[in-house]
């Protein structure tokens, strides 16, 4: 049995109460918010993007609660610490929990800066706990399907990958932190680095970044329009934002292109995945769940099997924060083509 402590218990924090809940191998042991409702298990008014079946009347009454994360961290009950807070907080409590021997899995985006991410990795590197950032993308039923078949090699050699993700602007975060792109990083960091890291997981890390984006509401870039180059010349359009207006519905999509077939998903479409060749149109099987309960089931089972997880690590997570900051230095610089060392 893994034992959990969630720090944050906002859109995806409660999102993660549920998921863990109704995992057999996981059993929550601890809270920790400052405010004090939500951690005695009152989840109303929280708001978020996506509906997430996170549960709520659930029995608390042997779960330990706290305000401060210190002493959540400190809970020799506690094996894996879920990290939720706003992003500002990530990389301070993931090293406090890494040094105290925890488990770790902390919210997208890594940190705020690759220098902080490499703070949280290093910590990572000595800690005798497993460290796993929760990129749900990959884990998301498309998109995991869509990955696996990539890299099986039957598709032939990728060739251009085209992301997308738009929203409205949140305005749910307490104190409003997510329009703060101090705290956030705006949508480039909070919204948009999801697809980054996906075209990451799909083809390594880009050798040159340019991007084009608009700041919005946070102070940052809150609209970033990115053309990636990768390695074997493989070429990525990443468009990500959240400026549309309150009754825009949330959209995530991607088309990858491959020698022999065209992968292809739209959430808004209704229709499923599609591997779309010359010769016909195939919809290829996709497991049950969505991208945070299955990254969550992924990490238990990781733990619980003693084996160290290997999806959306802090190198890789670091690399994503990477490319983000490089798109923010393009886009500040008309589109100017930034080069990423290692
Ligand atoms: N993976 C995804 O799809 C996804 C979706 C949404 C948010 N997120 C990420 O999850 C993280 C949290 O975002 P959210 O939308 O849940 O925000 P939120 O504002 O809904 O929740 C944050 C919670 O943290 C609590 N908190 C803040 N500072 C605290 C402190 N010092 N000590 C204790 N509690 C504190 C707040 O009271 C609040 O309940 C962010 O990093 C965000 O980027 C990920």
């Amino acid at each position: 049995m893994v034992r959990v402590g969630i720090i944050g218990l906002g859109f995806m924090g409660t999102a993660h109460f549920g998921y863990y809940s109704a995992n057999p191998k996981a059993r929550i042991v601890a809270l920790c918010d400052r405010i004090e409702a939500r951690r005695e298990g009152d989840f109303s008014g929280i708001g978020g993007n996506l509906s997430t079946g996170g549960g709520s009347g659930v029995d608390l009454s042997k779960v330990a609660s706290y305000s401060d994360p210190a002493k959540l961290i400190a809970d020799p009950n506690v094996d894996l610490v879920d990290i939720c807070l706003p992003t500002d907080l990530h990389a301070k409590w993931a090293i406090a929990a890494l040094k105290a021997g925890k488990h770790v899995i902390n919210e997208k985006p890594m940190a705020l800066t690759p220098a902080d991410c490499s703070k949280v990795a290093a910590a990572a590197a000595a800690a005798k706990g497993y460290y796993m950032v929760a990129q749900c993308i990959r884990f998301w039923p498309e998109y995991a399907v869509a990955k696996e078949m990539v890299a099986s090699g039957k598709l032939g050699k990728l060739k251009t990958i085209m992301l997308e993700r738009v929203a409205n602007t949140p305005r749910y975060s307490v104190e409003n932190w997510l329009q703060d792109h101090q705290r956030s990083g705006g949508a480039t960091f909070d919204l948009h680095v999801h697809d980054i890291d996906y075209a990451n997981y799909l083809a390594g890390v880009p050798s040159y970044v340019s991007a084009v984006g608009i700041k919005g509401p946070s102070g940052g870039f809150d609209h970033m329009s990115a053309h990636l180059v990768y390695p074997k010349g493989v070429v990525a359009f990443v468009r990500g934002g959240w400026t549309y207006p309150n009754k825009w519905a949330f959209e995530m999509a991607f088309t990858i292109e491959c020698e022999k077939g065209t992968l292809h998903w739209r959430m808004t479409s209704g229709q499923p995945l599609q591997l779309i060749a010359d010769t016909g149109i195939e919809t290829p099987k996709v497991p049950e769940g969505n991208g945070w309960s299955l990254e969550l089931k992924y990490l238990v089972d990781c733990i619980a099997s003693r084996k160290r997880p290997t999806i959306a690590t802090a190198k890789t997570s670091r690399d994503a924060i990477r490319v983000v900051e490089a798109e923010v230095k393009s886009a500040s610089a008309n589109g100017k083509a930034i080069k990423l060392g290692k």
